[in-house]
C-alpha cells in the first residue's frame, strides 16, 4: 500500500487513528513498492532478520523513520492525534492485511535500541538487555500472548483483537491479562461504544461481527472503509438525519436488517412506523446466518435493531405479510419495500422438482432433516458454512465448487 492510501486511511477513520499511524511506520519501514507483499509463517524468522539488518545498516532510513516521527510528535497538540509506536507482538500473517510480517518493523526497533544503538546499549541493563532478547526470539516466533509480554516488561501492555464488548475488556482488565484495551473494528462499529458503557446504556451498543466484510476486506482495493452494521461510518461529516417537520406514516415491509434500519433512520427524522414481517422474527438471511457454528455473534444484532425500534416507538406487525388491503387500510402515506433477496437456484434440469434438492435456509432453519450423505452444491460462504454446520450432524458431507477454492 502506498503511504497517501495509509493516510487516506488515516483521515477517514479517526477512530482506529492510533492504529493506522502504526501501520504507517510498518508500511514506510519495509515496502517501497506500492506493491502489497504477502508472506507465511514459516519464514517470518528470516524475513525478521532481513528488517534487523535493513534497520541498522540503512542509515537514510533509518533518519527518514527518526524524522518522521519526530514530525509528527511536533504537531502533537490538544487538537492533534496521540502518537503510538506498536510494537506488536503477534500480528496478522502478513498475507490479509499486514504488509508487514507480525511485529516486522516495531519489535526490531525496541530490539535494537536496545541492543544495537549505542546510546540504549551503553545504559540499558542486563535485565533489559534479557527482555529484548526474549521478545525478539520469541516474537519470532509469534506465541506471546499479552499476559506473558507482561511478565517480561514493566511497561503497561496493549491488548487487541475481537475485544467488542465493555464487559470482555472489563474481563481482561480485572484478570491482569492486559492493562489497555485496543479497540478497532468495535470503534467503527460503534464509535460511541465507550460513552454508552460509561452511561450503563449497554443494550444500545452495537457489537462488531467481526466478519471483515466492510472494513478489513476493502482495505487494499482503495475503496473507502465501510462497516456491513453501520451505515452512518465515513459518512458522519454529512451531519446524520435531520429532523422532519412534516412526520408522515411509514410502512416498512420486511424486518430485515435494510427494512429496520429504514424503520430506525425514518423513526429518528420523526415519522411514525409500522414494519410487516411475514414471518415470526426479525433479520431475514442475518437470521439464518446467525446458525451456523460460531456464527451466533449476529444475534447480537438482530436483537440491538429490535431494541432501537422499541426505544424509537416503532410497531413490527410479525407473522403478518404487508398487502395493499393493509397499507390501504392503515392510510400510510410511504411504504419501503425492503423484503431481502431469494437464494439463487442453479439452471440444472430437474433441481426444482426434486424431492431430494433444497437450499441452505431450509437446512440451517430446521425444516427438513438432512440424509446421511449430503452434497452442497457451491462453496461460497453460504455453502461453506452449511456444510459445516451439516458436519456438526454428524452428516458425511461434499462440496461441489467451480472455483479452485471454498468460501
Ligand atoms: C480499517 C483497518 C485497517 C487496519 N490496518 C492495519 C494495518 O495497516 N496494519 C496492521 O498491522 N493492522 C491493521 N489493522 C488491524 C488492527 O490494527 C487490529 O490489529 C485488528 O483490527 C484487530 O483488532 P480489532 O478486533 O480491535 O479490530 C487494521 C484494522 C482495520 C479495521
Ligand atoms: S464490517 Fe464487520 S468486522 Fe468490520 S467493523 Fe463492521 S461488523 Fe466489524
Amino acid at each position: 500500500m502506498k503511504k497517501t492510501t495509509t493516510w487516506k486511511i488515516i483521515s477517514a477513520v479517526l477512530a482506529v487513528a492510533l492504529i493506522a499511524v502504526s501501520c504507517t511506520w510498518a508500511f514506510t519501514a519495509n515496502n517501497t513498492s506500492g506493491k502489497p507483499e504477502t508472506t507465511s509463517a514459516s519464514d517470518t524468522a528470516d524475513k525478521s532478520a532481513d528488517a534487523l539488518s535493513l534497520w541498522t545498516k540503512d542509515a537514510k532510513l533509518k533518519t527518514e523513520l527518526t524524522d518522521y516521527m519526530k514530525a509528527i510528535t511536533n504537531k502533537s497538540s490538544k487538537d492533534f492525534i496521540p502518537v503510538e509506536n506498536r510494537i506488536a507482538v503477534f500480528d496478522m500473517d502478513g498475507t490479509l492485511c499486514c504488509e508487514t510480517d507480525p511485529g516486522y518493523f516495531d519489535h526490531k526497533l525496541l530490539y535494537h535500541r536496545v541492543m544495537e544503538d549505542p546510546d540504549y546499549k551503553n545504559k540499558a541493563s542486563k535485565e533489559e538487555k534479557a527482555v529484548a532478547k526474549k521478545i525478539s526470539d520469541d516474537i519470532q516466533n509469534s506465541n506471546l500472548t499479552a499476559k506473558q509480554v507482561k511478565e517480561l516488561v514493566k511497561i503497561p501492555v496493549i491488548t487487541v483483537s475481537r475485544v467488542n464488548d465493555p464487559f470482555l475488556a472489563d474481563e481482561i482488565l480485572a484478570s491482569g491479562k492486559a492493562d489497555i484495551i485496543a479497540m478497532g473494528r468495535a470503534s467503527l462499529c460503534d464509535p460511541e461504544m465507550p460513552n454508552k458503557a460509561k452511561a450503563g446504556r449497554f443494550e444500545d451498543i452495537r457489537r462488531c461481527i467481526g466478519c471483515n466484510d466492510g472494513c478489513i476486506g476493502v482495505l487494499f482495493g482503495d475503496e473507502p472503509i465501510t462497516c456491513v452494521l453501520n451505515p452512518e461510518l465515513g459518512h458522519e461529516y454529512e451531519g446524520g438525519i435531520p429532523e422532519t417537520s412534516a412526520p408522515k406514516k411509514v410502512a416498512v415491509a420486511g424486518a430485515g436488517p435494510a427494512g429496520l434500519y429504514a424503520a430506525i433512520a425514518a423513526a429518528r427524522a420523526g415519522h411514525k412506523v409500522t414494519v410487516f414481517e411475514k414471518t415470526d422474527h426479525n433479520g431475514g438471511n442475518f437470521y439464518t446466518a446467525a446458525i451456523p457454528p460460531t456464527k451466533g455473534e449476529i444475534t447480537d444484532f438482530l436483537v440491538w435493531q429490535r431494541v432501537q425500534c422499541g426505544k424509537l416507538g416503532v410497531e413490527i406487525r410479525y407473522n403478518t405479510a404487508a398487502t395493499a388491503a393493509l397499507i390501504k387500510e392503515g392510510g400510510f402515506d410511504k411504504v419501503i419495500v425492503a423484503t431481502g433477496s431469494h437464494p439463487a437456484v442453479p439452471p440444472i434440469p430437474g433441481i426444482k422438482d426434486s424431492p431430494i434438492v433444497t437450499n441452505a435456509q431450509e437446512v440451517l432453519e430446521g425444516r427438513i432433516f438432512p440424509g446421511a450423505k449430503c452434497v452442497v452444491i457451491g462453496g461460497g460462504q453460504v455453502g461453506a458454512e452449511t456444510a459445516h454446520f451439516l458436519t456438526q450432524m454428524l452428516r458425511k458431507v461434499n462440496i461441489l465448487e467451480m472455483l479452485p477454492e471454498i468460501a
